[in-house]
């Protein structure tokens, strides 16, 4: 497995050098792939393999629906003010199906890595003629998905999966080795904006590990707005990563005086420093209380908001 480089010993030139010196042997004449989602990783493999790569890099967005409001677009003006082209891909269709009537956790991701690594992947791979995907997996992604604690969609070695036998191409990851403070140090030594390297984590199923139960559009959709006013809320709070998350269950409310049966949204705002561990953020309970009145406002069908108080472990960050 991967030595682990911690962000303090990191020497973000040298690790910079060496990492595009290796895709560009790794890859030779051939062309490469690399899925970029806009977080953190994604968004620093890009400029990796930009660097290294150049037009040699067919950099795609792979738009799976379960993205937050506006991403598409967004990514795609970054990237172009760095002069990295960005091909928009509709696979919403994909996604949907694989995900239809799945609600347990571990076969939700393993639904998510099947459409994106063998359905998604497979056809541009065959189209382009690429041989090589490059992707942002990093090494807490690797330690959970070792420990069996959560299959993290994007590891596949580890688990003795041969991506060049499973899906017809080699996969490349040159973060590997670091964890998220030394992603975003190399993040920011490429040049990256500092709303991209500083962006809080943002997991590879995207809204669907937000999803308790079955992931529709619908339910999607309603995660999505209220991941949206968690995110405007809490954006200068400080804390490493926050959430909406939209329960299975549902619960007795009321509105203009009648009966509302229905959803309820957990908000989680989590402080920590690689993701090993995390404690519930000591927000104000005046914020609380915002997030909550904009949730029950805004969100069509949601009666109740709870926030999350415990640590992880035995917690985890996300919820499926
Ligand atoms: P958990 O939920 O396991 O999350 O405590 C730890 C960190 O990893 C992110 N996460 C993922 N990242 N693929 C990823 O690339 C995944 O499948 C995945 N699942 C969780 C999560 O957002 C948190 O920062």
């Amino acid at each position: 497995m991967a030595e682990e480089i911690r962000a303090e010993n990191l020497d973000t030139a040298a690790f910079i050098e060496e990492k595009v010196s290796e895709i560009k042997q790794a890859v030779g004449d051939d062309l490469a792939i690399n899925a970029l989602s806009g977080g953190v990783d994604s968004s620093t493999v890009t400029m990796l393999g930009h660097k290294a790569l150049g037009k040699r890099l067919y950099t795609v967005f792979i738009e799976n629906g379960l993205m937050r409001d506006g991403e598409a677009k967004r990514v795609v003006d970054l990237f172009a003010a760095l002069n990295v082209p960005v091909k928009v891909i509709d696979a919403k269709a994909d996604f949907f199906e694989a995900l239809d009537g799945v609600s347990d956790p571990e076969a939700k991701r393993e639904a998510i890595t099947q459409a994106f690594y063998k359905k998604v992947f497979g056809r541009i791979v065959k189209e382009s003629g690429a041989k090589h995907l490059l992707q942002g997996t990093i090494l807490t992604d690797v330690d959970e998905t070792v420990a069996g604690i959560k299959r993290q969609h994007n590891v596949f070695a580890q688990l003795g999966i041969d991506p060049e036998k499973t899906f017809g191409y080699s996969i490349i990851e040159p973060l590997i080795s670091l964890r998220k403070d030394g992603v975003r140090k190399v993040g920011q030594a490429l040049g990256l904006p500092a709303e991209l390297f500083s962006r809080i984590p943002f997991p590879g199923p995207a809204l669907a590990a937000r999803v308790i139960g079955a992931v529709t559009q619908e339910r999607i959709e309603t995660v999505r707005q209220a991941t949206a006013i968690v995110e405007s809320l809490l954006k200068d709070s400080g804390a490493f990563q926050y959430m909406a998350i939209l329960h299975e269950d549902k619960v007795t409310g009321m509105r203009n005086m009648q009966r509302d049966f229905g959803q309820q949204i957990e908000v989680r705002c989590w402080d920590s420093v690689d993701a090993r561990k995390a404690t519930p953020t000591r927000l104000p309970f005046e914020t609380l209380e915002k997030i909550a009145g904009r949730i029950l406002d805004e969100v069509p069908g949601v009666v109740s908001v709870t926030y999350n108080i415990a640590s992880k472990p035995p917690s985890t960050i996300e919820a499926v």
